[in-house]
């Protein structure tokens, strides 16, 4: 049998396994091998083929288990002793999943390439919670920065985001909280909401709401930790508790 290498680029979605698109679906039921993340939800694998090798490459914050260099070797060894391979990723690949990497070094070996995009935790964990990104006369764009650049310190996009009127959504920022809040207040933000939301579209997520004055207090009470997405702008203002029910939007969950 002729061995057709390829690799798909698949977004899991943020959490919530129906939250994935159809053509992801059909990617991982196509696949020959499955390299998936910590933030894939793993229910998603069974819409494997049965018997399809299924590895866990995961590198979650201080526990990195495999470096992006093995990962890479991996997606090309498997492409060329099995086939598809499907590399399943939280979120959208291309929102700090460091996806182009890897599509850039398997089509470095000459390895064909395919990308599924995914709902990204950026919007769609803060959605869920009734948190409008934009919204008329209250935001005009957003944001979406990390909190931690390669060396480890707080970026400079957070900076910078903190001096726009935008609404800032942070990833990766739980560690970095206190210098988040001090930045913001800095530009005279104390009173700005804040939301964070640990666990987004899962059965054990947890929302706290605050202002830039209490929101790290808040958070060290109830123990938040990653994976959570910061929002911060008027716009967190609008969710209500009653959101959920009043809109119906977990119908579809199991
Ligand atoms: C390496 S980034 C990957 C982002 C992903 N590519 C995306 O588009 O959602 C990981 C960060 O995404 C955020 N995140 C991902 N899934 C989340 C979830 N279900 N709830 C809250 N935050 C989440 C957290 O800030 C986490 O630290």
């Amino acid at each position: 049998m002729n061995i057709l290498p390829k690799l798909t680029l698949v977004g899991a979605g943020p959490g919530d396994p129906d939250l994935i698109s159809v053509k992801g679906i059909k990617a991982i039921a196509d696949a020959d091998v499955i390299l998936y993340d910590d933030l894939a939800n793993k229910e998603l694998l069974t819409y494997a083929k049965s018997k399809v090798e299924k590895i866990y490459v995961g590198k979650r914050v201080g526990k990195h288990s495999h470096t992006q260099d093995t990962i890479n070797e991996l997606i090309v060894h498997f492409a060329r002793e099995k086939g598809h391979v499907v590399r399943l990723k939280g979120g959208d690949p291309f929102i700090f999943g460091r996806g182009y990497e890897e599509v850039e070094y398997v089509r470095n070996h000459n390895i064909e390439t395919a990308i599924v995009p995914g709902i990204s935790s950026a919007h769609a964990v803060p959605a869920l919670q009734g948190i409008p990104l934009t919204s008329r006369g209250v935001s005009q764009s957003y944001w979406v920065v990390t909190a931690t650049s390669k060396d480890g310190t707080i970026t400079k996009d957070v900076n910078l985001a903190a001096q726009s009127t935008a609404t800032v959504i942070i990833l990766m920022g739980t560690r970095k909280l206190q210098a988040i809040c001090a930045t913001f207040s800095a530009y005279g933000k104390q009173d700005t909401p804040v939301a964070i939301i640990q666990n987004g579209t899962m059965q054990n997520e947890k929302m706290i709401i605050g202002t830039i004055n209490s929101i790290y207090d808040k958070a060290v009470k109830e123990n938040i930790s990653s994976p959570a997405v910061i929002v911060i702008g008027e716009t967190v203002k609008l969710s209500d508790s009653s959101w959920k029910e009043r809109l119906n939007l977990n119908q579809y969950f199991g």
